[in-house]
């Protein structure tokens, strides 16, 4: 009997929940509404075989539960049950399924107008190209792929030359407009899935998969990697953002296409010296640093991560948190540096600098601390040097005490919050997993090491 009244109650609270729960499917944002209607059908089919089944089974502990001198009978075979059972059940199994296929059959229908997006992913980032004027992408190798060029374009193909390459995780589709997303992974499989589009679909490393949509509302809708690829799967996020086509096109034509990549002019170091003389005030002539006036050390940073840095103070994705005082300050500063061409000039001047030692202001234990580094070594490399392809900057050499205030900035949220600040975001996922000041404290007693 108990047995019994638990399986109603399993029942009826599964009903409860399901009706009351507040959990419910994001808003849609695309033309995938049979999704929804098929995950809809499949719910009423196996809710309803759920319900009945437990029901039934309840009501026979119930019926035929033990009485004293009570026979069972015997009956081997039941024609016209199993007939009702096979009937009923296949009629089941076909309603949940067929809708799919005909959703399958529409996903794998690219309409003819559909514009063009590629999406490459790779351990943990999204990048995406557009084709330019002549509507087509060029011709890509993964051995082309390199820190100048990486989405591995064939530098001689003339249809790659105005295709507009967006080194951001952020990307943008026009709305109402069919759109078929290109994908492509550069490593290990990964998985495009933005739940307003209902649609997803896997990315295959040395295979281009594709997905379509039309989207139909706009707004700015999170972009989830859902297929376990490494350490940073959690942290692999992006946003595809959905305008009106005017706003659309504003923002395409900002984007530089591959041939103004390959031909950006180097920053003039000679220039950036002079622009330099505002951060030597606290950074120091030789950039190498100053803990009283809260500069870090400059010498030695990678020149890519530098210029992100100072281009996030100068878009304000960094520095403009109310806590962060030192940020806030950094920003003032920033101005100085009147475009990107400044910016990029200051940046070559820097890389002249010497690299001098620093002095370690940490203690911590070491062993302990490599632990715990092993999860940092995947994007910033063993050696603590940086690595450009994944976007993580140099970490041994620098100011242990400016990485200390660094990782309890993004612990806190100071640091990392600026929701187009994807790389900040990132680590300010990353900054969790240490639990304590101790935590920081180990791990850059070892980074101190490298
Ligand atoms: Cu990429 Cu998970």
């Amino acid at each position: 009997m108990p047995f019994a009244v638990v399986l109603i109650l399993l029942v009826v609270g599964s009903l409860l929940f399901h009706f009351l729960s507040p959990w419910n499917f994001t808003e849609l944002a695309s033309n995938w509404e049979m999704v929804d209607l098929t995950i809809d059908i499949t719910f009423v089919v196996t809710g309803f075989v759920f319900v009945v089944v437990n029901l039934f089974m309840a009501y026979c502990v119930i019926k035929y539960r033990y009485k004293k001198g009570a026979k069972a009978n015997y009956e081997p075979e039941n024609k016209k049950l199993e007939y009702w059972l096979t009937g009923v059940t296949s009629i089941l199994i076909a309603a949940m399924l067929t809708p799919g296929l005909f959703v399958w059959a529409k996903f794998v229908d690219v309409p003819a107008d559909a514009h063009i997006v590629e999406a490459v992913g790779q351990q943990w980032h999204w990048t995406y190209r557009y084709p330019g004027e002549d509507g087509k992408l060029g011709e890509v190798d993964a051995e082309r792929i390199s820190q100048e060029n990486p989405f591995g374009i064939d530098p001689e193909d003339p249809n790659g030359q105005d295709d507009v390459v967006v080194y951001n995780a952020e990307g943008h589709i026009p709305i109402d407009r069919p759109v078929k997303f290109l994908l492509r992974s550069k490593d290990v499989l990964h998985n495009f899935t933005v739940a307003q589009f209902r649609v997803k679909m896997d990315l295959v490393p040395g295979m281009n998969t594709f997905m379509w949509l039309t989207p139909t509302r706009t707004g700015r809708f999170e972009l989830l990697c859902e297929e376990l690829c490494g350490v940073g799967h959690f942290a692999m996020r992006g946003a595809i953002v959905v305008d009106e086509q005017e706003d659309f096109d504003s923002w395409l034509a900002a984007q530089p296409t591959f041939s103004e990549l390959m031909s950006r002019p180097a920053g003039n170091a000679v220039v950036g010296a002079a622009q330099y003389a505002p951060c030597a005030a606290c950074h120091g002539t030789q950039g190498a640093g100053n803990l009283d006036l809260n500069a870090p050390k400059l010498a030695g940073q990678s020149d890519w991560y530098l210029k992100r840095q100072l281009m996030n103070y100068k878009t304000g994705l960094r520095g403009t948190h109310e806590k962060d005082m030192f940020g806030r300050q950094m920003t003032a500063m920033v101005m100085t540096l009147v475009n990107e061409a400044a910016v990029d000039n200051v940046v070559a001047y820097i890389n002249t600098l010497p690299d001098s030692p620093v002095l370690s202001t940490i203690d911590g234990d070491i062993e302990r601390g490599q632990d715990i580094y092993a999860v940092c070594a995947y994007c910033h490399g063993r050696d603590g040097m940086g690595v450009q392809a994944t976007n993580a900057p140099r970490l041994a050499g620098l100011s242990d005490w400016y990485m200390k205030r660094q990782l309890q900035n993004w612990k806190d949220g100071v640091r990392g919050s600026h929701k187009k600040d994807y790389y900040g975001y990132q680590m300010g996922l990353f900054s969790q997993t240490l639990n304590d000041e101790q935590a920081i404290n180990d791990i850059l007693a070892y980074i101190n090491t490298l």
